[in-house]
Parts: structure tokens; C-alpha cells; sequence
């Protein structure tokens, strides 16, 4: 029995260890060694290759795998904006998706759009890669879909173009300078009255779920951290102006949804 216990917790460690070095290699570690290369930077050069190499994007690609990177709180924080744009009125309206994300919040958010009476549904992403993976989730609602390449932090639409803007899991992954540019291209692409749902991470109340998230910031996302404070996106589209904003938490304040209103 001791034996067999031994071995289990053997084996659970493994698997554990090469799922983060697995994760840490195809995102941070990739960055780190990018950055030491000569070359020139480019505005794709802060985007991990887990996003850009389409062997990845497939293999990672899986709802359980990325609900559980969420702590299981994907559903809900998915679920939080798809009832918002559920009560919205999208009638003939334009809605965007600025970047693309694994799971099925795209597929989720494309059909609330469309029941909500929404002309157009358009998805923004910087790598090409992307706009085809989640091309292939989205077959049933071909021709009410536009895939766009395009950059967050200086999007080619137009003022006032699109009525509901989803940003899911963007900002903590852009370097400091850019979550900015971001969250005001956003405000730029919106009708007033439109709105913008925001999902990210969040400062933790329970402070050993802080350190625990701290740790992981630390070691795979350390551009993430400011969220916390520095970069808190409430604050930045506050000190913008022109925005009414509410923020609802989930697990112990571990992540939020940002929902912003353009005045
Ligand atoms: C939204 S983020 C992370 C999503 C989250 N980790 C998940 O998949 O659940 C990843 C996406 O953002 C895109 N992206 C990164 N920087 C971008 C930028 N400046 N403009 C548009 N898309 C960007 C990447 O290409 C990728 O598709």
C-alpha cells in the first residue's frame, strides 16, 4: 500500500512537472530566449509561440486543459459576458472580438451576438494562425463572421465602429506600455454606449491564494502582475475618461470581469 502510494505521488509530481516545463518552454521560456537572439522586435514579438504554431495551438486547444489553467472559473467569467450581451440590445449592431482565445468563449460569445440580433461579428487577432483555428470552431455560423488581422494596440477599424467589444485574457499578456494602447483602441473602435467586457486576472483576497498566483506570475507570466496594481484596467480606463465601469470577481477575487460602458 505504501508502495503504491509512494509510486502515485512519484508519478503525480512527474506529470505535474512536465505539464509546467511544457508550458513554461512553448510561453515564457520561448520570450526569454527570443529576447537573447539578435534581430530585429516586431509588434508579434511578445506573443508566445503556443499562439502562433498551429501544431500547438491544436494540442493545447482542449476545454478541460484550459478551464482548468482558469482554476474552473472559465465557464463563469464566460458565462458573466454572454448574459451581459444576452441583455443588451445588438439589434443590427457590430460586434468585435479583439484577439482570440482557446475554449469555447468565442463560439459562445459568436452565438450570443447573433441571438442578440447582431448584423456582424468580427475577430481581431494578431496572428494569422489564430483567425483560422477559430475559423474551424465557428463553421455553423459562417458568413455572419469577419477574421480580421489586426493589432489590439493600434486596430486598423474605424471610430465608433463596433457597439460590443470582448477582450478575453489580452491585457496580462501585452508588455506595460501596450495595455494601455489597448484599452484605449478600444474605447476609440466603440459607439458611444457601447461596451466593453474585460476579462483577466485579478489581486487575490485570500493571501495564500495570492502568493500561490504571485508564484505563478513570477515563473510564466511576470508582465501580468501589474494588473494588480500599477495596471489595475479599472484605473486605466478611468483616468482615460469618458467610461462607467462595474467589475464583478470570481474565486476569491482571482479573476474579474470588467464591464465598461462608453459615455
Ligand atoms: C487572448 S490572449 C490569451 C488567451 C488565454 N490565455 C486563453 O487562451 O484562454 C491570446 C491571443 O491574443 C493574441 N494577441 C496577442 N497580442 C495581440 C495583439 N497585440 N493584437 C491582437 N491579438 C493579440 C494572440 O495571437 C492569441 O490569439
Amino acid at each position: 500500500m505504501n508502495n503504491w502510494m509512494a509510486n502515485g505521488a512519484v508519478a503525480l509530481f512527474v506529470i505535474l512537472a512536465s505539464t509546467g516545463l511544457f508550458f513554461f518552454v512553448v510561453t515564457r521560456g520561448a520570450l526569454v530566449l527570443r529576447g537573447l537572439m539578435p534581430g530585429a522586435r516586431d509588434d508579434k514579438s511578445h506573443v508566445y509561440p503556443i499562439y502562433s504554431n498551429m501544431r500547438l495551438i491544436k494540442l493545447v486547444d482542449f476545454q478541460p486543459i484550459i478551464s482548468a489553467i482558469l482554476l474552473f472559473q472559465y465557464h463563469r467569467l464566460v458565462s458573466k459576458i454572454v448574459s451581459g450581451m444576452q441583455q443588451s440590445d445588438l439589434k443590427n449592431k457590430r460586434v468585435l472580438i479583439t484577439s482570440c482565445a482557446f475554449g469555447n468563449v468565442i463560439p459562445r460569445v459568436v452565438d450570443a451576438a447573433l441571438n442578440a440580433g447582431a448584423e456582424r461579428v468580427m475577430i481581431a487577432d494578431i496572428i494569422p494562425n489564430e483567425l483560422v483555428h477559430a475559423k474551424s470552431k465557428l463553421g455553423h455560423f459562417s458568413g455572419k463572421v469577419d477574421y480580421v488581422e489586426d493589432n489590439a494596440t493600434s486596430m486598423t477599424q474605424p471610430e465608433g465602429n463596433v457597439d460590443c467589444n470582448v477582450i478575453f485574457f489580452l491585457l496580462h499578456e501585452l508588455p506595460h506600455h501596450l495595455k494601455g494602447r489597448a484599452l484605449s483602441e478600444a474605447g476609440r473602435m466603440l459607439a458611444p454606449g457601447g461596451k466593453l467586457y474585460l476579462a483577466e486576472f485579478h489581486r487575490p483576497e485570500l493571501w495564500p491564494l495570492r502568493a500561490l498566483s504571485w508564484i505563478y506570475f513570477k515563473v510564466f507570466e511576470p508582465l501580468g502582475l501589474a494588473l494588480w496594481d500599477t495596471h489595475d484596467p479599472i484605473d486605466c480606463l478611468e483616468s482615460m475618461g469618458g467610461w462607467s465601469c462595474e467589475r464583478t470577481t470570481y474565486l476569491f477575487g482571482n479573476f474579474q470581469v470588467v464591464t465598461a460602458t462608453k459615455l
